[in-house]
């Protein structure tokens, strides 16, 4: 569903009031985005996960004037902060997944990208909201879906309708939980005694409850959460698409840029960047944050920066790919 240009208020008839909110999320890698894409002036510009416009607002005055730089969000209300952000810069906000790109470029005459970029997962902001259920730190209604409008089913659907079996499964592959099997029985266990989970609260006591051990450094239910976000919003399934697309919408000589937070993102984007023979990898080994970003914005940490550029075809003798620029 296309979004109106930044500029313009989103209309307001059949739309749930949203509450207007500061953002507070901050950009991760940030100067690594910006020197190892590279965008020029006149280029085409996709930031695939807008998100409140952090990296768009920096990299859009790169290709503009002359360029245009669409921005997609798979949640309509991070697309409300984007365009306050994004407000005194002509960025094209449309309400779709990045798994899209492809879709919403011929969508507008556009033949290929110069520039995509993917900061996968869910923002500060997101965790913030008390309506979304991202967070353990408080007791919200556990829903996780990135489009609450979107009819799929929301984490409490899946605590308390799948069985033992499923749920292991789910924290095994998408949360790399070594407890997986034991959580699931006391999930299961506990709806069946004390009936329906339906908030975030209850889920990550059950969760902390079942794997009680030796204290480790990061909250055990910190895998369980991550797992069912991903189950909820099939983001595994949405990565491999624009995987598999990304090289057919890149422009020869178009360079693609992601940063993930988990192994499981990166494992995938490493691959898949270093089987497609379209593409060029141009970070051998992963950007990470500095110490010093990792001071000030602790979500750095574990972030990863991968970028690929797609092959030019060789016109002057040099070897395709070795221009940084295009
Ligand atoms: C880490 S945040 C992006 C932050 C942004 N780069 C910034 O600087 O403000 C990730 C964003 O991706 C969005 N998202 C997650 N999955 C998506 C998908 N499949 N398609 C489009 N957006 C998605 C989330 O809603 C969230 O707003």
């Amino acid at each position: 569903m296309p979004y109106p240009f930044a500029q313009e208020p989103p209309p307001v008839s059949n739309v749930p009031e949203r509450p207007l909110l500061e953002s507070v999320h901050r950009p991760v890698l940030l100067d690594a985005v910006r020197e190892w894409l590279a965008p020029a002036a006149g280029m085409i510009l996709v930031d695939g996960t807008v998100g409140a416009g952090g990296h768009t607002a920096a990299l859009a005055p790169m290709v503009l004037p002359g360029g245009r730089v669409l921005a997609l969000d798979r949640d309509p209300r991070m697309l409300d902060l984007a365009a306050a952000r994004l407000a005194h810069l002509p960025v094209e906000l449309i309400h779709a997944p990045y798994s899209q790109i492809g879709d919403e470029l011929q969508k507008r005459q556009i033949e290929q990208a110069d520039r995509i970029l993917l900061d996968l997962g869910f923002s500060s902001d997101q965790l913030a909201w008390t309506d979304r259920g991202f967070s353990f730190a408080r007791d919200d209604l556990l829903d996780m879906r990135f489009d609450p409008d979107e009819p799929i089913d929301t984490a409490a659907d899946l605590v308390n309708s799948l069985d033992e079996r499923q749920l292991a499964d789910i924290f095994y592959q998408f949360g790399e939980e070594r407890y997986a099997r034991r959580i699931a029985r006391a999930l299961v266990w506990s709806r069946e005694h004390d009936g329906p989970i339906q908030t975030t609260g209850r889920l990550a006591e059950i969760v902390r409850r079942s794997v009680r051990g030796p204290r480790s450094r990061i909250d055990p239910a910190t895998r369980v959460f991550q797992a069912l976000r991903i189950a909820v919003n099939d983001e595994l399934a949405h990565l491999d698409r624009f995987l598999a697309h990304v090289a057919d919408w890149l422009a020869p000589g178009g360079r693609g840029a992601i940063i993930s937070f988990h192994s499981l993102e990166d494992r995938r984007v490493k691959q898949a960047f270093r089987d497609q023979p379209a593409l060029n990898v141009l970070t051998r080994k992963p950007i990470t944050a500095s110490e010093a970003e990792i001071q000030s914005n602790p979500r750095s940490r574990s972030a990863k920066l991968r970028v690929a550029e797609r092959w030019k075809r060789p016109k002057d003798g040099t070897r395709p790919g070795t221009n940084p620029t295009r």
